[in-house]
């Protein structure tokens, strides 16, 4: 066995434990609720498949064959072995960006853990207020919860990748699968599951413009972690010998799965309890816990429960984070892992305090800029600028940059013929065009 490297079926659980994360049981549930359900989760569908998965495979293409950091992996596979190709390097701090803000939001959620313990707010005007101090007020409490998920990042990426990254997906991945199941098993006890499954499953087309598809483009990259040098990542510790294409296509499967089995337990609980389906990003901070309350013992133990899967989700996706600057700067400048984490670590764990202190109350007017504050623009900053900007250049990359015939042996004894050469039209064209058309929009410029 490889040192350092993961095993096939640690590479998979690995990588979707990065994919899975608040993406999946938070976000996905609000806005294919903000979006009106079916239709939307059917565009959603054919963006995970013919853009998504696109794209994953293009990352884990360049990873397992290069078997180097995203820099280096980048000037390696190009055709003329062009150093200036390192620049594509700048994703590794996209990573830690988005981990600075998700590291926050992880904290409330593990605070939420803990309140779940104590008596849940049975109004929605008081949850909603508990949620707004905590995240305007309570700097304290967010800076412990911030330190303590950010401290277990740390914790488990100084060991490594085989025992820390893996081992820890080995262990909550099996876990998060099975606290699914049991809300899942509840959730098809309550009447309203088969109201869930319709307005999941049944389109309403009046539903769907620009914004949607946008909308849904957007949430397929964010959902399979990509335009971050994390699947690239990850990929570079895959033994070459492993078929990269059924692992990404079991990776893609995982995701989708478990975000449409977190939108049925969510919408399943929400319609039981007459609540709207729109209620956006505070669906899980503010309209779960009056649910919960309502149902007694059970509601508790299902709380609880419920913000421990997410616990698990987000720890596993936030150390994939980090990971591709480590890589970076352990193999391009021969860092020690020991130096390496450190260093990004302090970055993103300042990084999130800054963020957190933005929304309070206190300190938020000097902490923003052009009518954001440092958490919105850090989110916007990733989302809508650096990871759209590292999709497009990992596709004309390898469209055009890259010898096909070599890509084409690298595809070709995993899957056919018939799928690269499917692969390599979307990577070339359709991807590319999809992906400017969603940049120019969430920029506003068309
Ligand atoms: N895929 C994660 C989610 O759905 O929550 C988020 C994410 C993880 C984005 C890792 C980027 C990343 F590198
Ligand atoms: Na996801």
């Amino acid at each position: 066995m490889l040192k350092n490297h993961f095993s096939r079926v640690g590479f998979i659980l690995a990588a979707a434990g990065s994919a899975v994360g608040l993406g999946n049981i938070w976000k996905f549930p609000y806005i294919t609720g903000e979006y009106g359900g079916g239709a939307f989760v059917l565009v959603y569908l054919l963006a995970i498949v013919f853009i998504g998965l696109t794209v994953f495979l293009a990352e884990a293409v360049i990873g397992q064959n290069a078997q180097a950091d995203v820099a280096t992996s980048f000037i390696k596979t190009s055709k003329s072995k062009n150093k200036n190709w390192k620049f594509a390097g700048f994703m590794i701090f996209t990573g830690l960006i988005i981990l600075s803000f998700y590291s926050v939001v992880l904290g409330w959620i593990l605070n939420y853990v803990f309140t779940s313990f104590g008596t849940l707010p049975t109004e929605a005007s008081a949850a909603g207020q508990a949620f707004e101090t905590l995240i305007t007020k309570d700097i304290g409490s967010q800076i412990v919860y911030h330190t303590i998920i950010a401290g277990s990042v740390i914790f488990i990426v100084l060991k490594g990748i085989k025992a820390g990254i893996e081992k820890l997906n080995l262990i909550l991945m099996p876990l998060l699968a099975l606290i699914l199941f049991g809300l899942l098993i509840y959730a098809l006890t309550l009447d309203s599951f088969s109201t869930a499954v319709s307005f999941m499953f049944s389109p309403d087309w009046s539903k769907i413009d620009g914004n949607a598809l946008l909308a849904a483009l957007g949430q397929a990259f964010f959902t399979l972690s990509l335009g971050v040098g994390t699947i690239l990542t990850y990929s570079a510790s895959l033994p070459k010998h492993e078929n990269f294409v059924k692992s990404s296509v079991m990776v893609a499967i995982v995701d989708t799965a478990i975000a449409l089995i977190a939108g049925l337990i969510i919408f399943s609980f929400l319609f039981e309890a007459g609540a709207k389906s729109a209620a956006g990003p505070g669906l899980v901070f503010i309209s779960l816990p009056v649910i919960f309350s309502g149902w007694g013992m059970l509601g508790q133990i299902i709380a609880v429960s419920f913000f421990v899967a997410l616990v698990f989700a987000g720890i596993t996706s936030a150390v994939s984070m980090i990971e591709p600057s480590l890589k970076f700067f352990i193999d391009r400048f021969n860092m020690t892992r020991k130096k390496a984490t450190i260093m990004c670590g302090s970055i993103f764990y300042i990084l999130g305090i800054i963020a957190l202190l933005s929304m309070s109350s206190a300190y938020g007017g000097s902490l923003t800029f052009f009518g954001k504050n440092a958490f919105d623009w850090m989110d916007f900053i990733t989302s809508s600028v650096m990871m759209p900007i590292a999709a497009i250049v990992t596709c004309i990359f390898l469209g055009y940059f890259v010898d096909k015939d070599m890509l084409k042996q690298k595809f070709v004894p995993n899957s056919s013929l018939a799928v690269f050469n499917a692969w390599y039209f979307l990577i070339k064209f359709l991807v590319p065009l999809a992906i400017i058309i969603l940049f120019l929009n969430k920029l506003g410029i068309i």
